[in-house]
């Protein structure tokens, strides 16, 4: 990967990356079509990182699809390469000594309820920065919390790589885009795209002027997705995008992300809103 990738820097060309663990989807094609928009070269990088997931959690379930997502990269026609290495390429030595971790930032939304996952994340795409040492990499900000502490870890490490956030591709009914939408059975998907409205009512709510009472808008929010039986909320929250730390008001001029976590059966789905208080 590293000869492929200083060969091509040697003619000048930009390199852009796509992270990714597979199961790709329409959301994750438009990653690359940005990355190819913006760079030379592509690189999509495919593999289900065990360090993000915790005891309990779906690492072993993760859908792993490299034929079918390769099918749907070389449709594409504008990925040069697929980096889609072993576990034990990646960690060669087993359990890690050595993490990549950004305090505070990872201490609400997805961070209060799966300890540990930020610093898997953060220690992957460093790793992942360090082998294919790209201009750009590109994320999806449906997983906005993980965009914006990769944002700062990659200013606060000095990796000199651009970072592409690119707002969430939807199905028609709004649903998220998401590889766990597959677990969802066919009630459960019927019910799912709830996430979406409730988060669609408040950024209505954030962009009223005048005052807005937090607390009362999240416990509102909760409270509709709790009278959908088939919903059990993990956290619904509203952070500022710079700290990631919680907001109780907010001020004009605040960039603001208010984010959700809920379980549908099997499936964990998070969705988001990014506002700019007017
Ligand atoms: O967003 C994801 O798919 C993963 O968290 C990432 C960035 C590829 C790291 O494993």
């Amino acid at each position: 990967m590293r000869e492929w990738v200083r060969r091509e820097r040697k003619e000048g060309r930009r390199i852009g990356l796509v992270p990714s663990m597979g199961a790709l989807h329409e959301g994750h094609l438009t990653l690359a079509l940005e990355a190819s928009a913006a760079c030379d070269r592509v690189i999509v990088s495919i593999f289900v990182n065990p360090t993000q997931f915790g005891p309990g959690e779906d690492f072993e379930a993760y859908p792993r699809t490299l034929a079918s997502d390769a099918e749907k990269l070389a449709a594409l026609k504008v990925v040069d390469v697929i980096f889609a290495p072993a576990v034990e390429e990646i960690y060669p030595m087993g359990t890690n000594v050595t993490w990549v971790t950004v305090d505070q930032m990872g201490d609400y939304l997805c961070g209060s309820t799966r300890p540990g996952h930020f610093r898997g994340v953060t220690t992957i795409v460093a790793r992942l920065f360090a082998i294919c040492e790209p201009d750009e990499a590109v994320f999806g900000l449906k997983d906005a919390q993980q965009f914006f502490i990769l944002k700062r870890m990659t200013a606060e490490m000095g990796f000199g790589v651009v970072l592409r956030g690119v707002p969430t591709v939807r199905e028609p009914d709004g649903l998220a885009m998401s590889s766990r939408n597959r677990y969802l059975t066919p009630e459960e998907r019927a019910a799912a795209p709830l996430l979406n409205r409730v988060l669609s009512e408040a950024r209505e709510t954030l962009m009223r002027q005048g005052p807005v009472d937090v607390n009362t808008m999240l416990s509102k929010a909760r409270q509709r997705l709790e009278s959908e039986p088939r919903c059990r909320v993990d956290y619904v929250q509203l952070v500022d995008t710079a700290t990631l730390q919680p907001l109780e008001r907010v001020r004009s001029g605040d960039e603001v992300l208010m984010a959700l976590a809920a379980f549908f059966g099997a499936a964990r789905l998070i969705d988001n809103v990014i506002v700019t208080i007017p």
